[in-house]
């Protein structure tokens, strides 16, 4: 089977790209590399013993999806291509709505124009907004606070009103927690533009020493340490769980899935792992609450296991051994004068 993974360069989309591989599923990877490197795809060739095909395009860019779904005789598409920064979402509205609704929107139309019924889509927990109760279940209530969520919402109910509409549609929507690590082989990671959002890519380049210390936000949260709990998945785990969503397309049209390990691990406990897997000591500050913040959020897994038939398997200590494997071997990520050599 030939799989278009869109956004396939990227930190999921690369990892998502090896398993397909290992899986014996041929690939072509779209992507404009807005927040990606060529490298990664040298590294999956890599890892994969194969090069993948790459095309070099936005998916805005409709008429170039549809002659390279048809080119490649493509049976599915996976798609990650979107932009994903929260405060970029807030101070440049449009542009989330343009590349993400509009660019899957463009991704669909190709889709029907070239006969492309399978297609798994990268959702966000963020969809849920604040936690009503724990563990989140799919059925909880949608309410996103920032406009990446809100794509991320509209593209759900957008991939619903064309399930409805057309029977012969098979979508997966997954949900994914916080998705950490690289892969075993520390070839591919997680290497963000500037300054990291996130905690563990965050964590990690303390650690090399690009930056002094961890600013942990918020000391005051009612969890167990007073610290902000979330459910950290190993990138590998949630790459595996794309397979398995195209396996579940085969016996079931529509799916709505988290994807997260059920487990709840506060900043400071991730703070200890990490320290533990690098072998150094991580200093923190300790900063008020980052806005749009909220004390605890995990998954309820059982959906994923009863319909795809996945669960994860890597622990915390795999997540910050690989992710610090990735960051030791390339301190300034895919970027590293080391990287291509
Ligand atoms: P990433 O930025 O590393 O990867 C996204 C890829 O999409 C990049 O390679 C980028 O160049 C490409 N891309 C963006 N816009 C494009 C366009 N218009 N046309 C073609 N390519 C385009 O991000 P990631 O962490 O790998 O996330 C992948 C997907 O998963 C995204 O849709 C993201 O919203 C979603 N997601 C990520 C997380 C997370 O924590 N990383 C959590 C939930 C959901
Ligand atoms: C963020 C996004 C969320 C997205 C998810 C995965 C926000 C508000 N939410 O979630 O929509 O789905 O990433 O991409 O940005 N932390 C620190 N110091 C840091 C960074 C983070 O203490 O430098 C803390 C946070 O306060 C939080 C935890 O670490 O308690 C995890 O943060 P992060 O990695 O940004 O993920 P989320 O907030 O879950």
């Amino acid at each position: 089977m030939t799989i278009m993974v869109t956004g396939g360069a990227g930190y999921i989309g690369s990892h998502v790209c090896v398993e397909l591989m290992r899986a014996g599923h041929s690939i072509v990877i779209f992507d404009n590399f807005c927040n990606s490197h060529r490298e990664a795809v040298n590294r999956i060739g890599v890892i994969a013993g194969v090069s993948p095909t790459v095309i070099d395009g936005d998916v805005r860019d409709r008429g170039l999806l549809a002659s390279t779904l048809a080119n490649y005789r493509c049976s599915a598409v996976i798609h990650l291509a979107g932009l994903k920064s929260i405060a970029e979402s807030v101070s440049d509205p449009i542009r989330y709505y343009d590349n993400n609704v509009y660019g899957t929107l463009g991704l669909v139309q190709a889709m029907r124009d070239t006969g492309v019924h399978k297609l798994v889509f990268s959702s966000s927990a963020t969809v849920y907004g604040a936690p009503v109760y724990l563990p989140l279940r799919e059925d909880h209530p949608l309410a996103p606070c920032n406009p990446y969520g809100r794509t991320k919402l509209m593209i759900e109910q957008m991939l619903g009103d064309l399930a409805a509409s057309d029977g012969s549609l098979k979508i997966a929507i997954l949900r994914y927690f916080n998705p950490a690590g690289a892969h075993e082989s520390g070839l591919i990671g997680e290497d963000p533009r500037g300054t990291p959002n996130n905690v563990m890519p965050f964590l990690a380049q303390v650690a090399i020493g690009r930056r002094p210390h961890l600013t942990i936000f918020g000391k005051d949260y009612d969890t167990p340490d007073g610290t902000g709990v979330r459910d950290y998945l190993h990138v590998t785990d949630l790459a595996v769980g794309h397979l398995r969503a195209l396996d579940a397309l085969e016996r079931q049209d529509r799916i709505k899935v988290n994807l997260g390990t059920g487990r709840g691990t506060s900043v400071l406990d991730l703070v200890e792992a990490f320290s533990a897997a690098c072998g150094k000591h991580i200093p923190v500050v300790f900063a008020p609450r980052r806005e749009g913040d909220v004390a605890s959020s995990y998954a309820s897994c059982d959906l994923a296991q009863q319909i795809l038939g996945w669960r994860a398997t890597r622990d915390l200590k795999a997540m910050c051994r690989d992710a610090w494997k990735w960051q030791s071997s390339n301190p300034q990520g895919y970027g590293d004068p080391r990287s291509s050599s």
